[in-house]
């Protein structure tokens, strides 16, 4: 059971005490805030309530939040942004870093209202030098997916999908398929720029502001505003994407087949090489059952062939798939396929603009040492394939494994960086996009519902999250519960030590 921890606490949208001395809401009043005079004194050209671009510059990516920032700011460089953290810090607002916005909970527009957002749109610098990239932090995924592969075909180990920005995915993990062999983004990261609170631009690697680096690579959102990332590439693969579907699976037959799955992944007897990237999908869709289970990836630098053998024993315990789907890709198609868009140009994303959604998501790590047992799996199927086959939430289940044989995501180390789960097998995102005609608190309770299923028939058990698939509904406290066990303490300390008056500041912060 998951005794110590049984409430989730939905945190409200405070109006922060500011607004009765910062007038946020005429444009006549701008020149008696102080604050506003700062940012202006910087050079900057504040966007605040009022005017006609707010709405647009202050929308999330999740629609179920709508945070009024005191300001939003688009600094031209790590001067810039130096500029903005100053005003912030000299005039009791708190600051935010915007990447690419995706937050699931809203945080880059404050995760309350009242705070300075620092949108990094203008940094957007791209290089490359021998097996090394320097990468504007306003870069979102696609951006530097397709500029490392026409400038030497190079490539990192990185999420799927093309706006997600490099800010808050690299800052705070950041998964991929290949992420096995390369590690998460955070880890191939090499060294940062990085604003802190007192406004100063930082250097941090291993080698250089060694703790900062240790923070801002996993607990990114917390310790000032990275300007810049210098990572590591690697050749960029060719691959063979697979998918399995089984669209005749009920209850009993996905409760096997995820027990399958889980025992394929970690066989001490036959470690799974680190080149294959496996992941299982469940979401409704057209079945006798209306719901449908894969077993789908990426394998890279191997031939169809050994795709086939890798997967023959696996197979003979899932059964017969109704569809099979295998095709050897170069490395961008892959990266498209993921994407599930084509052309290289839609992974440009400054060509057309980003997409919303109003929705709630949560995540589970099932740990190396304690993989589900089968009432966790049959309790969780029954829920899919019973109230998830009707429910209007449009619902999806992502299984992403991260450990298995010589996973370098595991090798590492377990305070490589403050991400905090190092002992993973796999990770489970539990993600519902909320209709008009389903309340978000009955929207957030089916997908709670879920993870309720996986987590309470498992006994004895605590299971860490990820922070990347934020949780909206966290008091700080369970947060760090949940996304840094071991490593709250050393974070609060470091938070201490770098941002003493808490600039940089979300409601989860340490
Ligand atoms: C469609 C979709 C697909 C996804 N797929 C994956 C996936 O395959 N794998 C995976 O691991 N995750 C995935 N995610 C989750 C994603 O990694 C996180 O939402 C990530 O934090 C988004 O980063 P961002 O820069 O776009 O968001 P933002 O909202 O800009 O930032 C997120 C947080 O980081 C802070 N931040 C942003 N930039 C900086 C910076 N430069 N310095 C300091 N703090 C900063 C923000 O203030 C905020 O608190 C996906 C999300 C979506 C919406
Ligand atoms: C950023 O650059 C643009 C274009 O050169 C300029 O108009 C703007 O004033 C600059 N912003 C700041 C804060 O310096
Ligand atoms: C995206 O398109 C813009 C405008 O054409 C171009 O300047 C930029 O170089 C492109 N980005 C990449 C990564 O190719
Ligand atoms: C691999 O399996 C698929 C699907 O069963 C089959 O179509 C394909 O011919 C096989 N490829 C090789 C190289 O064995």
């Amino acid at each position: 059971m998951r005794a110590p921890f049984t409430s989730f606490v939905v945190l409200s949208a405070v109006s922060s005490s500011l607004a009765a001395w910062v007038p946020l809401s005429s444009l006549q009043n701008r020149v008696d805030s102080p604050f506003l005079d700062c940012l202006e004194t910087a050079g900057f050209d504040p966007v605040v309530q009022g005017e006609s671009e707010y709405a647009t510059d202050a929308a999330p990516f999740n629609l179920r939040f709508d945070w009024k920032p005191a300001a939003l700011v688009y600094p031209n460089d790590s001067a810039g942004v130096a500029a903005a953290v100053k005003c912030g810090a000299a005039h009791s607002i708190k600051v935010n870093a915007r990447s690419g916005g995706h937050s699931y909970a809203a945080f880059a527009l404050g995760g309350e209202d009242g705070h300075l957002t620092v949108d990094l749109n203008n940094l957007r610098h791209l290089s490359v030098s021998g097996d090394t990239a320097t990468i504007g932090a306003g870069n979102r995924l696609g951006d530097v997916a397709l500029y490392l592969w026409e400038n030497g075909q190079r490539a990192m180990a990185h999420g799927t999908c093309p706006y997600v920005g490099i800010g808050g995915h690299a800052g705070q993990g950041g998964f991929g398929l290949p992420s096995r062999a390369w590690g998460l983004l955070a880890d191939q990261v090499q060294s940062l720029e990085i604003v802190t609170a007192d406004g100063s631009i930082l250097t941090a690697s291993q080698s250089e502001n060694s703790d900062l680096f240790w923070a801002a690579t996993g607990a990114g959102s917390s310790f000032g505003i990275i300007t810049s990332f210098t990572t590591v590439t690697h050749e960029a693969l060719d691959s063979v994407a697979f998918s399995y579907t089984f669209a005749n699976y009920g209850p009993a037959e996905a409760s096997k087949g995820l027990q399958a799955w889980q025992n394929f992944a970690n066989d001490p007897s036959k470690p799974l090489d680190v080149s294959l990237g496996l992941q299982i999908h469940i979401a409704p869709g057209d079945s006798p059952s209306g719901v449908v289970f894969s077993v789908s990836g990426q394998y890279y630098g191997v031939d169809e062939a050994k795709v086939n053998a890798t997967f023959a024993p696996l197979l003979a315990e899932l059964g017969q798939p109704s569809a099979t789907f295998i095709q050897t890709q170069d490395w961008i198609t892959s990266v498209l396929f993921l994407a599930g868009t084509t052309g290289l140009d839609s992974l440009n994303t400054t060509l057309a603009p980003d997409t919303h959604d109003d929705f709630y998501a949560t995540s589970t790590f099932v740990s190396l040492d304690e993989p589900l047992g089968s009432p966790s799996t049959d309790a969780v199927m029954e829920y899919f394939y019973g109230p998830g086959a009707t429910s209007e939430v449009a619902w999806f289940v992502i299984f992403d494994l991260y450990g298995g044989g010589e996973s370098v995501i595991n090798k590492v180390g377990a305070d490589y960086n403050a991400f905090n789960a190092r002992d993973a097998l796999y990770s489970i995102q539990y993600y519902g996009t909320i209709p008009n005609s389903v309340s978000d608190a009955d929207g957030i309770s089916f997908i709670q519902g879920m993870k309720a299923a996986i987590e309470d028939n498992q006994p004895q058990t605590f299971f860490k999250e990820y922070v990347n698939y934020i949780d909206s509904t966290y008091t700080a406290d369970f947060a760090h519960q949940k996304y840094y066990p071991t490593h709250t303490a050393r974070l609060t300390d470091l938070k201490n030590k770098y941002d003493p008056n808490r600039v940089i500041h979300h409601p989860q912060d340490f």
